[in-house]
């Protein structure tokens, strides 16, 4: 196991977040963004996008479960947000958990709602907001 601790002081320095999860890349495919609301799981996962040259603007004007994007270089990319999310069963039944295990890039937000019906392998990205309004970024690999 790898880990990589960043002290985030503003938005313009997650660029080095997104980068050291755009080096993973290329080995991972499962990425698990936590941290409590607000924390900037959006905003990292949003860059990180960006980062990775997605075709389409990665902010949708209404809320749902799951954004597809589509990279030249990555292939297809997957941001699922299952904050909403009612149990496990729902995500079987609309077939959310199948982009989980169709070898796209995955970057999920509150992936404790679907616990059981996460890959073995991942990436864990952990977002702490410190009393300054840094953010303690570690990325476990
Ligand atoms: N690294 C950062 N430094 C300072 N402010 C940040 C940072 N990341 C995000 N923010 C700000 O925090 C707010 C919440 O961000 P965001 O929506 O990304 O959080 P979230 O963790 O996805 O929240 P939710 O749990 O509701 O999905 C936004 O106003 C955003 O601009
Ligand atoms: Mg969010």
């Amino acid at each position: 196991m790898k880990e990589q601790v960043f002290n985030i002081k503003n938005i313009d320095a997650l660029e080095q977040v997104s980068i050291a999860i755009k080096n993973l890349c290329n080995t991972q495919k499962i990425f698990i963004v936590d941290g409590e609301m607000g924390a900037g799981k959006t905003t990292l996962i949003s860059n990180t996008c960006q980062l990775l040259n997605i075709q389409d603007k990665p902010s949708s004007p209404t809320y749902s479960i799951l954004n597809t994007y589509f990279s030249k270089e990555f292939g297809e990319i997957n941001h699922f947000d299952f904050y909403r999310l009612k149990d496990e069963n729902e995500a079987i039944e609309s077939g959310l958990d199948e982009p989980l295990y169709n070898g796209s890039i995955c970057f999920v937000e509150w992936a404790e709602k679907i616990e059981n019906l996460l890959p073995e392998i991942y990436v864990k990205v952990a977002i702490e907001t410190l009393p300054n309004n840094h953010r303690l970024i570690t990325i476990t690999s």
